[in-house]
């Protein structure tokens, strides 16, 4: 990188370091609050289980404002995992205390975990059970190697470093690739440190991903007795384009989530900040959702594309399962609406508290009939056969071709996602419940929804 670029991004995360960096008040405020919550725990736990700090709290990379505090309760390895997941529970609830304005709910990941909010001091705890481990062979649930992440970032970033992690974050946060869960199959906490740790800073990340190509293979610090890995290798047993090694873990691939979709996003947003270094191309441009039915209809007419939407009503779990399930049959019924000749020119789906929604914009929602290519004219038997499964139809020939015109089975998209959504084969996820399909206009809240997933998808 130019020696100009690389002060002018240094300068920019000096400059914007006040409303990304917590301060010192912050940081006293969560100290207390931790040192309160470890008083309570150690009062509860058996001798054998340890409570540590991990997690971007414990490594100095946390950015302002974010209130999340994971205290892992570390139980001996021989335990069955289903007894650490009994008494975490119980631990967690245990120290929650109703009368100071505290409450907790359980969250489900692998394991199930306490999230404990105490209002007075606008903090969260998540007190996730699991095993203490020296190294990944002994590893029992995902959860494990957050201690050996914590033991390599600490000791691998000096305090300037952090603060590029927490740039880094927050870039990423305001370009939506920021996090690993499907919504946004972006870049992890512990992706941002170890490509902060591999590069040196927040400048050379931004440096190295607006010239990154793929396939990209990262490497970290692999200790000189280590035999070099082959990127080769790592390529075909990962099965991805973009592979981050764990430097716990040679097993792990800590950009898994990563999709390419996003990689490419940061390729765009690091060329854009070194090429004009300001705060505004840093934290990037918010969306409006106010009058989003009324944007939603004016997009339709200006591109020329009907929306047509299905609405679901959702339980109250993990996201990442929702979003999977739709997507799956957001992908179905796009697949569906090209075989049947509609033109999807874009789908989005999003997720809001207890809905769901999927919208296609279609280039061509009138059909009645649609054009069938049939085989090459000299290979008779199997034209004899296309004429005879066509019979009744008009016929003719392009190019050697011949072509059939078949009524449509769907004369709408509408017609479509209905018949769709009513047939034995739809399958439709139990999560997914109460389908209701519109044909363009949207009530304000779900017009909100797939105009926010509109601009996202868009903002580039
Ligand atoms: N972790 C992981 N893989 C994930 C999620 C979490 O390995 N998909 C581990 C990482 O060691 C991570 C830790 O769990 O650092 C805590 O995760 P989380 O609280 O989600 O993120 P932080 O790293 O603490 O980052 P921040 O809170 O600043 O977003």
């Amino acid at each position: 990188m130019k020696k100009t670029d690389e002060a002018r991004l240094e300068a920019l995360v000096r400059r914007i370091l006040p409303d990304i960096r917590p301060s010192k008040e912050e940081l006293d405020q969560v100290k207390s609050a931790i040192n309160e919550i470890m008083g309570r725990l150690s009062a509860k736990l058996p001798k054998s289980v340890e409570a540590v700090l991990l997690g971007s709290v414990a490594r100095g990379t946390q950015v302002k404002g974010s209130s999340d505090i994971d205290i892992f309760l570390l139980f001996p390895r021989h335990m069955k995992d289903t007894e650490i997941e009994r008494k975490g529970l119980e631990i967690g609830k245990s120290i929650v205390k109703r009368s100071k304005n505290e409450s907790y709910i359980v969250k489900y990941a692998e394991h199930p975990y306490t999230k404990i909010f105490i209002k007075d001091l606008s903090v969260s705890f998540d007190i996730v059970p699991a095993y203490k481990i020296e190294n990944a062979r002994e590893r029992g649930t995902a959860v494990d190697r957050t201690q050996l992440h914590n033991e390599f970032v600490t000791s691998s970033l000096t305090e300037k470093q952090r603060d590029d992690v927490r740039a880094l974050k927050v870039f990423l946060k305001s370009h939506r690739i920021y996090g690993a869960e499907a919504r946004t199959e972006g870049f992890s906490g512990y992706l941002c440190e170890l490509l902060t740790c591999h590069y040196g800073s927040f400048a050379n990340v931004i440096d190295a991903m607006a010239n990154a190509k793929l396939p990209l293979v990262i490497n970290i610090r692999r200790p000189k007795t280590d035999s070099i890995p082959d990127p080769g290798f790592q390529l075909k047993i990962f099965g991805k384009r973009f592979i981050v090694v764990d430097p716990t873990d040679s097993n792990r691939n800590v950009a898994a989530n990563v999709s390419e979709e996003s990689f490419f996003r940061l390729v765009l947003s690091a060329r854009a900040l070194i090429s004009n270094p300001s705060p505004k191309t840093f934290f990037g441009s918010g969306v409006s959702d106010t009058n989003s039915s009324r944007k939603l209809s004016a997009l339709q007419k200006s591109l020329g594309y009907k929306m047509y939407s299905v609405a679901f009503d959702v339980p109250d779990i993990a996201v990442d399962i929702i979003w999977q399930q739709l997507r799956k049959l957001r992908l179905r019924i796009s697949d569906l609406m090209a075989k049947e000749g509609f033109r999807v020119a874009v789908s989005l789906q999003e997720v809001a508290g207890r809905r769901a929604m999927m919208c296609f914009f279609i280039e061509n929602d009138i059909q009645r009939y649609r054009k069938v290519p049939g085989p090459r004219i000299d290979m008779a038997d199997s034209v004899g056969k296309f004429m005879e499964a066509h019979r009744g139809s008009m016929m003719s020939i392009e190019d050697g071709r011949i072509f059939a015109m078949e009524q449509s089975k769907y004369g709408s998209p509408e017609e479509l996602i209905r018949g769709f959504l009513k047939g034995k084969r739809a399958e439709i996820p139990g999560n997914l419940r109460g389908a209701a399909v519109y044909r363009g206009a949207l009530p304000e809240s779900l017009a909100k929804m797939a105009y926010i997933a509109f601009m996202e998808k868009f903002s580039i």
